[in-house]
């Protein structure tokens, strides 16, 4: 059994995983394995990615000339002949690869075997779309399995996908389509959420106005009766996926291709794109998911996130299939049909390791342990986490609630630019409340004061990357100067995470916050200027300022300050219209809890808002250093 112990300091508790979970873990030993990677860190990673198949093996596992890094330089491969052949020639031919269960409680199922013929053939579909190597294929779906089918078709021939998350609006899609340069856009006709039926086409249609690089649209038809194409332009999936031939050979990638553009917001001006590559990022995710969330052979595991996130990309689909897992995906949402069908999933499907966010966990807190009890939860085995920090009462309620006192929590800290976990408590590990955990063998980190020395334990300081690693970003795809702004200074020579953070004595990192004006709402990144420049564009407003507002479920609340054009009165309607319209822009994430009107706005001399000082001010806190305060 577990036992717990008080400690000084930040930490209130440790929690000893059973002796079993020890030696199920597969790094049982972590000090061992830290201290192998750090004897030779090439050859740790060159080891790693031996366990993968390589049509041609690298000539150097590294080269590192600040701040770009090359990994598995001249290697040659395919992320999908790891993730779909390598099993057929392991006897997980008939394996179930993906369950899928829908809304309306329909099933579908994939083997190994019938996912690999599906993506050889939707990849024949695109080729013939005259889509190839290179070429930019932007996915606004659902969680649908044929969203995997897709990201796998493309990364197949060589094409890079850019998924957009299927909540966000037409203006957030056209600036992802425009940046990407895609050349076809894959959606489908519907989502259902929450029992609703919510049309995409019309927001593609829409996002496409000003979209010169489309060349064709394909639409998955999920209503009946099916909805009405372009002729010419508008392609139905299973259509253009019948006519095609059934083989496709794998694409010979250069390691160093790259496999997929994410966006993100950022602190400031558009969205970043962030770029992965075929090797690099595949070792990450293969690495990660084995050893982190220690997902075994007979495991069936589910990750909650959606695929238009990096949680999604990394941990609901490549990560599992390059170890060959049985995945489970669904569309219903935690509260829908009611506050049971999550738990009611994991006792159907037999969940083994369940991946899923702060705020989900902070949501079922709200309303109890009576829902979570009525379902037979013992088949799960780890319990994991990601997005914002998991407070220690939320590590608590899920640890006691629904592991029962018996699964470790696994908090995974780790970005959209890192590709895949960075710092977290390995299943064998003693587990802190508060804490996400230590840097995986493979990765150094630590915090550092302003001018980058290390500041001493329990003092809060910038969380910082000391030395490149293969899932790292290589670019922004729209912005080559802002990939180095990651980057420190040519001395120290680390990657800058924009994340505050804290160490204890032990090592244990917890993670305090973001540095920048990146608003996290439910595990998902809002810039505030995405915010600002969506109210602006509205017709009574002449400035705006936005911030996370603490929350206990969402982790934060968007918050803004508007001042209105002169003139304009304030009514419930413009209030209505101004959510309405951030709607719009950018999606329902977005959408402001609050709006305060404002006459002026704190900023800089130079003219930027200080947002720093808004919050402060919120939040009835000291707003530290205000001198650049314009008066
Ligand atoms: C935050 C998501 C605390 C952090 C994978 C980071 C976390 C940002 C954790 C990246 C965690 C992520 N504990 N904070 N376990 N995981 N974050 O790019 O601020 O969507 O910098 O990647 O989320 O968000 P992103």
């Amino acid at each position: 059994m577990t036992n717990s112990t008080e400690t000084p300091g930040y930490s209130q508790k440790v929690y000893k995983p059973a002796q079993e979970y020890r030696d199920d873990a597969r790094i049982k030993d972590y000090a061992l394995s830290y201290a192998n990677f750090e004897k030779d860190p090439e050859d740790f990673w060159r080891r790693v990615a031996s366990d993968l198949l390589w049509f041609k093996p690298w000539d150097k596992v590294k080269e590192w000339d600040y701040p770009h890094a090359k990994w598995f330089v001249n290697a040659k491969c395919n992320i999908t002949y790891n993730c779909l052949e390598r099993h057929l020639k392991n006897n997980r031919r008939n394996k179930v690869a993906l369950f899928w269960h829908g809304e309306d409680e329909t099933e579908k199922i994939y083997t190994y075997d019938r996912l690999y013929k599906a993506v050889m053939q939707f990849a024949n579909a695109l080729k013939n779309l005259h889509v190839g190597k290179g070429d930019v294929v932007c996915i606004y779906m659902p969680t649908v399995p044929e969203q995997i089918i897709a990201m796998l078709a493309c990364a197949r021939i060589g094409a890079i996908h850019t998924v957009v998350f299927a909540g966000y609006g037409a203006s957030a899609l056209n600036e992802r389509i425009v940046g990407s340069g895609a050349k076809i856009v894959i959606t489908a006709d519907v989502a259902f959420r929450r029992g609703r039926t919510i049309p995409l086409k019309p927001i593609v249609e829409e996002a496409l106005i000003h979209a010169p690089s489309v060349e064709r649209v394909v639409v998955l038809r999920i209503q009946d009766p099916p909805t009405a194409l372009l002729d010419d332009f508008e392609v139905d999936f299973y259509e253009i996926m019948k006519k095609a031939d059934k083989e496709c050979p794998p694409e010979e990638m250069d390691a160093e291709d790259t496999l997929f553009i994410l966006y993100t917001s950022g602190t400031t001006g558009a969205p970043k794109g962030i770029v992965h590559t075929c090797g690099g990022y595949m070792v990450g995710a293969y690495y990660t998911t084995k050893y982190v969330l220690n997902v075994k052979d007979d495991d069936v595991y589910w990750c909650t996130a959606d695929p238009g996130w990096i949680t999604g990309h990394t941990y609901a689909i490549y990560g599992p299939l390059l170890l060959g897992s049985t995945i489970f995906m669904t569309e219903h949402t935690p509260d829908y049909p009611d506050l049971g069908i999550w738990w009611h999933l994991i006792e159907a499907y037999g969940i083994n390791v369940f991946y899923t966010a702060p705020t989900a966990i902070r949501m079922f807190m709200r309303y109890g342990e009576t829902w979570p009890n009525k379902y037979d939860l013992s088949s799960l085995r780890i319990l994991a986490s990601v997005g914002e920090p998991l407070n220690p009462e939320a590590f608590e309620w899920f640890y006691h609630v629904i592991g029962k006192e018996k699964c470790p929590i696994i908090d995974t800290w780790w970005q959209t630019e890192t590709g895949s976990h960075m710092i977290t408590t390995l299943a064998g590990e003693d587990m802190k409340p508060g804490y996400v955990g230590k840097p995986i063998p493979g990765i150094t980190a630590d915090v550092f004061d302003k001018e980058g020395n290390p500041v001493p334990p329990n003092q809060a300081g910038y969380l910082a990357i000391t030395n490149p690693w293969p899932s790292m970003m290589r670019r922004d795809h729209n912005d080559e100067e802002r990939y180095k702004t990651y980057w420190n200074s040519k001395d120290c020579q680390y990657y800058s995470t924009n994340d505050l953070a804290i160490k204890d004595e032990d090592g244990y990192i917890m993670i305090i916050g973001r540095s920048d004006d990146l608003i996290i709402v439910s595990g998902h990144n809002i810039g505030s200027t995405e915010v600002e420049s969506a109210l602006i564009s509205h017709h009574a407003v002449a400035e705006a300022a936005a911030i996370g507002k603490p929350d206990p479920v969402t982790g934060n609340q968007v918050k803004v300050f508007v001042i209105l054009i002169e003139g304009t009165t304030v009514t419930e309607k413009l209030i209505h219209d101004l959510k309405y319209h951030v709607r719009q822009t950018l999606g329902p994430i977005a959408v402001p809890a609050e709006i305060e009107f404002v006459d002026s706005l704190p900023k800089t001399r130079s003219g930027k808002i200080m947002r720093r000082v808004l919050k402060a001010k919120e939040m009835g806190i000291d707003p530290g250093d205000i001198s650049t305060l314009d008066e």
